[in-house]
């Protein structure tokens, strides 16, 4: 049947900015942002990371809002009607989306089986050999699928995609909306608290000297500033059809420029808060072993998997500690997973004009079941891997220089400028096309010298 019915819409501001919160805010921010700012100078990190957030996040942004919101379409749609013959530009938006989707759906489903194993202490005193072995049963091809591996790794991993797809079935408001609204509180209250457990931890000031003791000469090596650069658009969501795709459902008489200052706020307070959280948990863990904190800091499945799980063993009430962390990390990630197909959903249906909840299951089933083939077996970490460093180091850089130069070119900043400028609190002008040209330029840096290291490494 075809559908005939108007776009849907947040039914105001706030469900879109708490939406758009939820999407920022993910593993990003938890496990990616602390370690990065940590290999990288530390708290001379700060420089490269406020130059980026003004000259690259927040513009961009901008941008990615007055697209959706003229639009008013998903990706691929609003590329076609800003240019008719830039649509592909769009798809491709959509297959990064499909890319991440396909496995930020298994880290998702690893953190909810772990929010879990913090009640039941499933990993015993040797967190990583249970996580490789036990876990993921990885080297262990022999035996299959056990029950207990589907019960762990591919039950819960099918889990979270039906939770996701039935959300995202609901609709914009209903669906999205209402889940941010929801969780979005829930998480800052968690994650305060695990904050404040975490810095009267024994040993936590060690963390944090380690975490912000700035390191001033890193401000010279180019690649402190490309991994600032990365982390902004990693953690905003920019520039990969997210953010045009939530904007589209806007109202029309909506603050722009006003809400995506509030969202890049957020994320960047949330992203600051977890570093404080993160590191001096590991100045614990460092204290408790009578190690340096450079040789337990860690981010990514390492920070979550293996070291988490031995801080919440040897911590007071480790429990609560667990469950804190990794519900924070599940509900971040559930509401940036939702974010992503959200963009597959809405161009499909843009192209079909059939029903969100048959789009939903046109899109969703088949994904879930390459995510659950690829990673729901004991065979999937180190394709994960591969996935995850494909994604952050080539595959976003990559769309967002893309999907910048055809806009760039365009010569149409102007109107989309006027467009912003027509609802917003905040005016734009040239400073923010300079801006736009400029990050086009550093992404084409970063692309260079990314593939320098793909030949040379
Ligand atoms: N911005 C979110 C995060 O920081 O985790 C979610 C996200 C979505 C990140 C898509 C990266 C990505 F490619």
């Amino acid at each position: 049947m075809t559908q005939t019915t108007k776009r849907e819409t947040f039914s105001g501001q706030r469900a879109f900015i708490l939406a758009a919160i939820g999407s920022a805010i993910g593993l990003g921010n938890i496990w990616r942002f602390p370690y990065t700012a940590y290999e990288n100078g530390g708290g001379a990190f700060i420089i490269p990371y406020i130059v980026a957030i003004l000259t690259a996040g927040i513009p961009l942004l901008f941008l990615d809002y007055s697209i959706g919101h003229k639009f008013r379409g998903g990706a691929p749609l609003s590329f076609r009607r800003f240019n008719r013959h830039f649509e592909t530009f769009g798809w491709w938006q959509v297959m990064i989306n499909i890319v991440i989707g396909i496995y930020y759906a298994v880290i998702l489903g690893w953190a909810a089986s772990y929010t879990y194993f913090s009640i039941n202490g499933a990993w015993g005193d040797k967190p990583v050999d249970f996580f490789i072995s036990e876990f993921l049963k990885m080297g262990d091809i022999n035996q299959g699928i056990s029950l207990e591996f589907v019960g762990m790794v591919t039950g819960p991993l099918i889990f979270v995609w039906i939770i996701a797809l039935a959300l995202l079935a609901l609709g914009v408001q209903k669906g999205i909306a209402k889940t941010s609204n929801i969780l979005m509180p829930l998480l800052t209250i968690m994650f305060i608290i695990l904050v404040i457990y975490a810095l009267f931890l024994p040993g936590a000031t060690k963390g944090l000297n380690a975490l912000f003791t700035p390191d001033w000469s890193k401000l010279s090596n180019p690649s402190v500033w490309i991994a600032a650069y990365g982390q902004i658009f990693f953690s905003l969501s920019i520039c990969f059809g997210i953010m045009i795709t939530y904007s589209s459902y806007l109202k029309k008489d909506s603050d722009l420029t006003g809400s995506a200052l509030v969202v890049g706020f957020a994320n960047s307070s949330f992203e600051l808060l977890a570093g404080i959280g993160v590191f001096s948990a590991l100045g614990f863990i460092a204290t408790a072993a009578g190690q340096e904190v450079s040789e337990v800091a860690k981010g990514g499945i390492g920070l979550a998997f293996f070291a988490f799980p031995t801080i919440i063993n040897q911590a007071p009430f480790g429990e609560v500690l667990g469950l804190l962390f990794f519900g924070s990390l599940t509900f971040a990630a559930l509401t940036s997973f939702v974010s992503v197909v959200e963009v597959i959903i809405s161009a499909v249906q843009d192209k079909l004009k059939i029903r969100r909840s048959k789009v939903t299951f046109i899109v969703g089933i088949p994904m879930m079941i390459v995510s659950v083939l690829l990673f729901g077996t004991t065979t999937g970490l180190p394709m994960l891997d591969v996935l995850d460093k494909f994604v952050n180091s080539f595959g976003i850089v990559a769309v967002a220089f893309i999907s910048l130069v055809v806009i760039v070119s365009n010569e149409k900043l102007g109107m989309l400028g006027d467009h912003l400028n027509e609802t917003s609190s905040f005016k734009v002008g040239f400073i923010w096309r300079l801006c736009i040209v400029l990050t086009t330029g550093i992404l084409a840096f970063m692309l260079f010298s990314e593939g320098i290291k793909v030949f040379t490494e």
